[in-house]
């Protein structure tokens, strides 16, 4: 179901190019895309480049990234050009960028917009997010904390700490590969970790986090620093919010 889903979603980006930066750019000359096969560490796409308007014979050539030519056809209709290649999975984007480009009696035409088939085609779901809860000693006091890492999934990946009674009260987003720190100094109760990229959501389960024992410092302190954690949690809660 998963693989179908983006199988469709790869179906359907072409049409969803910015239209007036593929008009401005290239009055004549169009180019879509359309998985064949799905292996394991690459994809069998077809490109088609239309440039129907152009007056036949009309040469075709299919370009990657930094101008380098795939392939050519000469087309003696109106019919576009379609390439059938193999894309292996590169570590870069912009190493999956296409392009077409046409000869004909007219002159040049093209280039056409850029088609960038990373996301579509690799985007892997979040999986199996684990979580960690620690409790340090340090100078300043004890220092509760909770990690949390998917241990697979297409960056980016965003992290929040949610509890029992759905609310996020914190979000973070790690370079790629690295865990989720929340500071949970002030909080207690039941917390579960989610993990989400442009192509799913993943849960942990919920974690009991204890109550933590704040260090001896003047009331007035305390009161002050409680008061930041709230804020900053309120704060923290609205801005989730306003991004939904
Ligand atoms: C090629 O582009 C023209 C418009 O420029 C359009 O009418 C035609 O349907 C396109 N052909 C294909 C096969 O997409
Ligand atoms: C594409 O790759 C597959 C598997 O690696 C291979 O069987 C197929 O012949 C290749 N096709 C082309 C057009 O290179």
């Amino acid at each position: 179901m998963r693989l179908l889903s983006l199988f469709c979603l790869a179906m359907l980006a072409p049409s969803s190019f910015p239209k007036k930066q593929a008009e401005e750019a290239t009055p004549e000359i169009s180019i879509a895309y359309q998985v064949l096969k799905v292996y394991p560490r690459g994809r069998q796409v077809r490109i088609t480049c239309n440039a129907s308007q152009a007056p036949p014979p009309v040469t075709y050539s299919l370009l990657a990234s930094r101008d380098m030519q795939v392939d050519k056809k000469v087309m003696d209709t109106h019919k576009p050009a379609s390439f059938n290649i193999n894309i292996t999975l590169k570590s870069s984007p912009d190493l999956l960028t296409y392009f077409c480009q046409a000869a004909s009696s007219l002159g040049v035409h093209g280039p056409s917009a850029r088609l960038q088939m990373y996301w579509e085609l690799w985007a892997k779901p979040v999986s199996q997010v684990q979580v960690d809860f620690t409790l340090q000693d340090r100078e300043s006091g004890p220092r509760a904390e909770m990690s949390c890492q998917a241990s697979s999934g297409s960056p980016p990946i965003s992290y929040l700490l949610v509890g029992k009674n759905g609310r996020v009260y914190m979000q973070q987003r790690p370079h790629h590969g690295q865990p989720a720190n929340f500071q949970l100094s002030g909080m207690w109760g039941w917390f579960q970790c989610q993990a989400e990229n442009s192509v799913s959501v993943q849960s942990s389960a919920f974690k009991l986090v204890p109550p933590v024992q704040l260090p001896l410092v003047p009331t007035s302190v305390l009161a002050g620093s409680l008061f930041t954690i709230a804020a900053i949690t309120c704060w923290m809660v609205r801005t989730r919010a306003l991004m939904l």
